[in-house]
């Protein structure tokens, strides 16, 4: 298939809903054959479906990112479905979110282990793969709630950590023709963000509204936004733009 990532193959982890599922299409619709893991398994074979209906190659698999096997095991089988693994996007995350007296340590624990532990596994399982086709482009996905977000000291750390990860394998990996960068979403409409305007008892219209308000742009963000951003850093031609953070909010504050 012709398109930019022609050739390519991408993975994206938790790629079956939402801003992953928006990343996972374009990929596909630019040529790439893309590879799925999620947990949520009737998710995960209703985007599979909808992707080889149109004649895109696809490897779907329910595994969890925070089960380091279970993520070596799907990386070895997408190269030897695909004949290998090039760009990688750690998209797989979830919300605990709480005030911090409230926060219990499986809210903290289970918000670091999908983001962090999770996206450790698939870029130490990737890169054996990368490493030895001198190359890769990784993408770690953070959050504008990095720089701080009330009730979420949790996915902050573990968003602002992913920053820190992303520029350390940018300088250990470069060499190696890999790139890593990050992109930080703003308010993206979700079923992440559904949660919250449950979890703060209002409907999720007015939490659009309330969000918009704030956005220079005015208008909240969708998977697509996102999905543009992580294809310049998997560009073959992004190849001197290494351990970045990209803000994609609609403007420069969260
Ligand atoms: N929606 C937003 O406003 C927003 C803003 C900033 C950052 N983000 C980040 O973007 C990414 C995608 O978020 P979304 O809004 O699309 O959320 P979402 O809940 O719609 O999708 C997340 C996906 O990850 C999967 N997942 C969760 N835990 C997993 C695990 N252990 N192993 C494999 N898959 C797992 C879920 O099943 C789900 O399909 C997340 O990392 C999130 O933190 C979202």
């Amino acid at each position: 298939m012709a398109g930019r990532f022609a050739g390519k193959v991408a993975f994206v982890t938790g790629g079956s809903r939402g801003i992953g599922k928006g990343i996972v299409e374009l990929f596909a619709e630019e040529g790439a054959k893309v590879a799925i893991i999620d947990l949520n398994e009737e998710a995960l074979s209703q985007t599979a479906n909808e992707l080889r209906e149109k004649g895109h190659d696809v490897y779907a698999k329910v595994a969890n990112v925070v089960n380091a096997e279970e993520v070596e095991n799907v990386a070895k089988e997408i190269v030897e479905t695909f004949g290998s693994l090039d760009i990688l996007v750690n998209n797989a995350g979830v919300i605990r979110d709480n005030l911090l007296f409230k926060m219990t340590d499986s809210d903290w624990q289970a918000v670091m282990d999908v983001h962090l532990k999770g996206s450790f596994h698939a870029a130490r399982a990737a890169q054996k793969y990368m490493v030895q086709n001198k190359y890769g482009r990784i993408i770690n996905i953070s959050s504008t709630s990095a720089l701080g977000n009330r009730g979420q000291a949790n996915y902050a750390a573990a968003k602002a950590g992913l920053q820190g990860f992303t520029k350390t394998l940018a300088i250990e990996l470069g060499r190696y023709g890999i790139t890593t960068n990050c992109v930080a979403p703003g308010f993206i409409e979700t079923d992440m963000t559904k949660q919250t305007a449950e979890r703060i008892g209002i409907s999720f219209e007015q939490l659009i509204q309330a969000s918009v308000a704030n956005i220079p742009v005015g208008r909240s963000g969708k998977p697509a936004d996102i999905a543009n951003a992580v294809a310049f850093f998997a560009d073959e031609k992004s190849s001197f733009i290494n351990g970045q953070v990209i803000y994609v909010a609609g403007g420069p504050k969260c």
